[in-house]
């Protein structure tokens, strides 16, 4: 039989109470009768029932962090500072991968309703459809939405300045001397995404020479990279620089400029987006848009938990956090 709380009042010669608030650091024990209950709960070895617990305060200090996809080592980071996070606070984190299926995702929010999460930090797949979104703002846990801009006014987000970093990327292209340029990137419409597309556009269109760029959609993952530079490779072969979205997919396209025995940066400049930690890992080093993936875990589970404590304020919260440019030597200059 599992010890219960009524086995360390007996032991300890104290009623249910006092343990209870000599185990939760509570109010009105003395610090003799806190250590004898402390020591005679360590030496029964319990546990506290935590769900027994939550039924009665209404929390279960569990937190969940969904991602789109786990192979991204993008979310390894941000998990890391969400997960720190919700540790300072006593909470646990509970890491969902959507593998980009945006039903998954959704039963995964169902799922985690049922378990009674205090709150839910998601990266949605692609643009949530108005009946998740309106499951997800009536399903009565706070909802902050990660790598979402504040665009999106029905829930609290938190995303790094993608269209900012899309223009570091454009100026640093335009700087080296590039007028052929090309950009890859995931599904249309994406959150953020569409976002870094943008900066990127705008700014080599607002240069003194306007560039338009090749703009290749597709899957946003490491063999989507790679599929759509060699299509790119086969069709604009006058390209000079190319911006991936985001690492994963500029490893795709190191990958396909290898296979045709071309070098980077001598005939193709490459510059990614996210500065993971293999980006200054492979050969060449990857000139990339740096995101504060960490601080964006932090800042996701610091909004949530205020949410979870404070049910009645209503208005969303937004924190956009800066990028940089972190040259290294994967983009080299064009006369
Ligand atoms: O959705 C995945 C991508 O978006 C990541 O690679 C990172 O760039 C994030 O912002």
């Amino acid at each position: 039989m599992p010890i219960t709380i009524k086995d360390v009042a007996r032991e300890s010669g104290v009623n249910i109470s006092t343990v209870s608030r000599a185990l939760n650091n509570g109010y009105g024990v003395n610090p003799e009768t806190r250590d004898l209950v402390l020591a005679v709960a360590n030496r029964l070895n319990y546990r506290p029932n935590r769900v027994a617990r939550g039924l009665v305060t209404g929390r279960s200090h569990s937190l969940a962090l969904i991602v789109s996809d786990i192979r991204n080592p993008f979310f390894a980071d941000v998990a890391r500072g969400a997960a720190d996070a919700a540790r300072n606070e006593s909470c646990d984190l509970v890491l969902c991968n959507s593998d980009l299926d945006p039903a998954r995702q959704m039963e995964y929010v169902q799922s985690l309703l049922e378990k009674r999460v205090d709150g839910i930090l998601m990266n949605s797949v692609a643009a949530l459809s108005p009946e998740d979104q309106k499951q997800l703002a009536e399903c009565g846990v706070p909802i902050v939405l990660l790598n979402r801009s504040a665009a999106n006014r029905a829930f609290s987000t938190v995303s790094a300045d993608n269209e900012a970093g899309g223009a570091l990327a454009a100026q640093h292209l335009l700087e080296l001397g590039h007028r052929n340029i090309a950009h890859l990137t995931g599904p249309r419409q994406h959150g953020n995404l569409s976002d870094r597309t943008r900066g990127f556009v705008q700014a080599l269109l607002a240069a003194p020479r306007p560039v338009t760029p090749i703009v290749l959609h597709g899957a946003f993952h490491f063999e989507g990279g790679r599929e759509l530079t060699a299509k790119l490779l086969d069709q604009h072969p006058e390209v000079t620089a190319i911006f991936a979205a985001n690492d994963v997919m500029a490893f795709g396209a190191v990958r396909a400029v290898l296979d045709r025995g071309m070098r980077i940066p001598d005939d193709l400049s490459l510059i990614g987006f996210d500065n993971i930690e293999f980006s200054s890992i492979i050969h060449p080093p990857l000139t990339t848009i740096h995101q504060p993936k960490y601080e964006m875990g932090q800042a996701a589970v610091e909004i949530l938990l205020r949410l979870a404590r404070d049910k009645t304020r209503r208005t969303p919260e937004s924190r956009i956090l800066g990028v940089e440019l972190i040259e290294r030597q994967s983009c080299g200059r064009r006369s």
